[in-house]
């Protein structure tokens, strides 16, 4: 009896809630210039900072769940945009607790599912360069940066961490956990540490 009751209770507080997350993604969206298309829902704080050279454009049907009451995998972050460069996302895209780093060019396709958990970064943050590292402000202006390139239905399986400079074909799957750190063709299954060919689709 307890526990249908605190189940009706869960389910009443999440209907109640759930508007309040769409409207703070709006307005933080709004604040930081992103264009997002129709029938966008988010759950969820997401934290976004996109900087005066930024641009994010997002296409229709966008869906993000943030944080731990939205992706319930484990190891928790919250959906991040961090950028400093050109984010691009396309229509019905669907990302949970997804960190996306955009220091120079970012392009996710159309139908992409980027599971929970799962880091994009299109720089390396740091030169290599044991001198230059010592100075933060040429550190961070110097460090290596590369297109990332997401193609059109990928999927990527949770914790999954795509590097600089990859581009991940159309339709492809990245298995969970996996380091991505060179391209991936279109129609195959690649995974592990560092992402190896597992077979075609
Ligand atoms: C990649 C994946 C889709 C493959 O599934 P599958 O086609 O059923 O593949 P299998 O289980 O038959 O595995 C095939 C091979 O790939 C290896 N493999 C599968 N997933 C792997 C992974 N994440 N990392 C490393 N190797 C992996 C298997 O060990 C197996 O290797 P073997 O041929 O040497 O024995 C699946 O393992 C996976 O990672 N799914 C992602 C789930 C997920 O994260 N969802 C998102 C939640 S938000």
């Amino acid at each position: 009896m307890i526990s249908t009751l605190y189940k009706a209770f869960r389910k009443v507080k999440g209907m109640l809630f759930m508007p309040f997350y769409n409207i703070y993604a709006k307005v933080i969206f709004f604040l930081n210039d992103v264009n997002y298309g129709k029938d966008l829902k988010v759950l969820g704080v997401m934290k976004v900072r996109v900087t005066r050279r930024g641009k994010v454009t997002i296409g229709d049907n966008f869906c993000a769940n943030s944080g731990e009451n939205f992706n319930v995998i484990g190891r928790q972050q919250k959906t991040i945009f961090w950028v400093e460069g050109e984010l691009s996302i396309g229509d019905n895209v669907g990302m949970s607790s997804t960190a996306l780093i955009c220091n120079h060019k970012i392009t996710i396709g159309n139908d992409v599912k980027l599971g929970g958990g799962v880091c994009v970064y299109d720089t390396d943050f740091h030169n290599l360069d044991p001198e230059i590292r010592r100075d933060p402000t040429l550190d961070k202006k110097t460090s290596g940066k590369a297109e990332v390139n997401i193609g059109d239905n990928a999927f990527l399986g949770a914790h999954t961490t795509i590097l600089k400079g990859v581009t991940i074909g159309e339709n492809s799957v990245v298995g969970a956990c996996s380091l991505v750190s060179k391209s991936i063709p279109a129609n195959q299954i690649w995974a592990g540490n560092p992402a190896k060919f597992i077979k075609e689709l």
